[in-house]
């Protein structure tokens, strides 16, 4: 492994360029400092390189342009995405198309392995068992439940059949798509709860 100093010195700026850039003429004075803080960033990157590689098993010469660019991409900014956009009716109910696409597909996978699993874990998680566990619990919560169940449910089937009608090329002017996208908010909304609320007649 090549040391810190062999390595690494080439990129060092000499003392004669130290000395040559602390009195730049008036005409190139921007320039230098700029050059001069370049090479000090690629001397110190080079030299943290260099301390990271004595514990890898890559032999790669840390002055390694190739190393140099990967290390100043890593300290790259990140260029902004979903926070710069204004939260509009457009696009958040799409957005959460597939966020509750996935939460509800995931919660079906999750409780599904559980049950396939039970006989061998010993968990009691059958209908019985959770109908027993649900009865217990006092009323507001099986309301609060059976609404956040319900919600992402019906909001999900609801805004999947307007993004299938979408596909046949209705209803897809800006107009139609902000006054399409509130009633699927609201009709959720309302039919979520009226299910909440609901109880069937076994139910005391
Ligand atoms: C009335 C019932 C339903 C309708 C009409 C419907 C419709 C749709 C549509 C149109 C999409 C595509 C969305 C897009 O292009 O971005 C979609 C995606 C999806 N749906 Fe449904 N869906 C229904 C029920 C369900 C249910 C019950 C589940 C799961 C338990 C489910 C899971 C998913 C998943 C995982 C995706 C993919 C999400 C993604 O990554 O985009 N859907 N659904």
């Amino acid at each position: 492994m090549a040391s810190m100093d062999d390595s690494c010195s080439a990129l060092a700026p000499s003392k004669l360029d130290l000395a040559a850039r602390a009195y730049p003429s008036d005409l190139h004075h921007r320039d230098c400092k700029q050059s001069l803080n370049d090479d000090i960033e690629a001397w110190l990157i080079c030299f943290i390189s260099s301390l990271n590689l004595r514990y890898s098993s890559h032999s790669k010469p840390p002055h390694d342009a190739t190393l140099l660019v990967v290390e100043q991409r890593l300290r790259r900014p990140v260029s902004p995405h979903l926070s710069i956009y204004r939260p509009q009716i457009t696009w958040v109910p799409s957005m959460l198309t597939r966020i509750t696409g996935v939460a509800l597909s995931g919660g079906l996978y999750l409780y599904s392995t559980a049950y396939l699993l039970s006989p061998v874990t010993g968990w009691d998680i059958g209908s019985e068992s959770l109908v027993a566990a649900f009865s217990s619990l006092p009323p507001s919560a099986q309301i609060a439940v059976k609404f956040g169940i319900a919600l992402p449910l019906v909001f999900h089937g609801f805004n999947g059949v307007r993004i299938l009608v979408w596909d046949t090329g209705r209803l897809f002017t800006n107009r139609q798509v902000n006054w399409g996208g509130w009633m699927v908010v609201g009709t959720s909304g309302i039919f979520a709860l009226l299910l909440a609320l609901w109880k069937s007649d076994d139910e005391v």
